[in-house]
């Protein structure tokens, strides 16, 4: 499949309760993990994949603090439109908001909060949206599935069933925040009904692909990090991992200007000038580094 037909989503609304008072006024995507935002890393997880026009859904409250930091992708040589959740009535009424912005397209929808990284990770990510599936969901291995939406598989390793926080589970395969989906996830999305607690659940959309046996499930093993970053440990904890990695390397994790620049969306001169704007700052010497090292 054409990357460029593979439209992105990043659900960055949401009420960051479990992180209060950090977000009584500031979006939790917006704090820092380690050296940048947080949006940073899901959205360089998409642009790795090759997607290239990206629709960014927000509260009202926050919205225009993203318009300042991303603009409209011009920097990342990316198109980012910008959708409100006036609420957060669950991660498929992100299907309904985008219903114009997917139009026939398939779709990758990477929750704000979600941080991928790992080897090889990029290839499995663009092998699966380019399969020709109707839904795509990743798992992963977790050492307490009661926290997460789990997948189930048969002796054959099909999924049989996803449970939405298991007390007792017999997997242990929790189900991340990155989905890939056909156009008809618009339809499907519709006609979900809220559950007990008022969301539209992404746990019953991935079970009616399931159940028509058009669900693809795809492993993410251990070579991969998923870290989310919905409470003070697991938000310290993504830091020090970025933290570790880049201090290691010196290489940055989830920098979009570098990987602008690398996949060539932008050229020498406007990498050059981002990289002097934040020339005070750590990240604006590495930006000058690698430009002066060259691909
Ligand atoms: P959650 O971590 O489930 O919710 P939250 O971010 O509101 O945090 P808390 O539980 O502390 O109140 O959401 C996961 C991600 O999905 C996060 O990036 C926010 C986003 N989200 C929305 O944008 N809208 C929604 O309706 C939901 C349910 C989540």
């Amino acid at each position: 499949m054409n990357q460029n037909n593979l439209k992105g989503i990043i659900l960055a609304g949401g009420s960051g309760s479990r992180l209060a008072p950090l977000t009584n006024s500031l979006s939790k995507q917006l704090l820092p993990v380690y050296d940048k935002p947080m949006i940073y890393y899901p959205l360089s997880t998409l642009m790795l994949m090759g997607v290239k026009d990206i629709l960014l859904i927000t509260t009202s409250r926050d919205q225009s603090l993203f318009k300042n930091l991303l603009g409209t992708g011009e920097n990342f040589g990316i198109k980012i439109s910008y959708e409100v959740q006036e609420e957060p009535k669950g991660v498929p009424q992100a299907f309904l908001l985008a219903e114009k912005f997917i139009g026939n397209s398939k779709v990758v929808l990477i929750l704000g909060d979600n941080i991928f990284y790992g080897h090889d990770l990029t290839n499995q990510l663009v092998n699966a949206a380019s399969k020709d599936c109707d839904a795509t969901i990743f798992a992963y291995r977790v050492q307490d599935p009661s926290r997460f939406g789990i997948i189930n598989f048969n002796k054959d390793n099909i999924p049989t069933y996803i449970e939405e926080k298991p007390k007792a589970s017999k997997s242990d395969f929790a189900i991340t925040g990155i989905y890939i989906y056909k156009s008809n996830v618009v339809e499907y999305a519709k006609n979900l009904k809220p559950s007990e607690r008022g969301e539209l659940e992404i746990t019953d959309l991935n079970n009616i692909y399931m159940k028509a046996k058009n669900l693809n499930v795809e492993i993410l093993g251990r070579g991969i990090a998923w870290l989310d970053t919905g409470t003070f440990e697991s938000l310290q904890d993504a830091s020090f991992f970025i933290k570790t990695l880049e201090m290691r390397q010196g290489l940055k994790i989830g920098c979009p200007e570098e990987i602008a620049w690398r996949l060539n969306y932008i050229d020498d001169r406007k990498f050059g000038d981002i990289s002097r704007k934040y020339i005070k700052s750590p990240y604006g010497n590495y930006l000058k580094k690698i430009l002066k090292e060259k691909k």
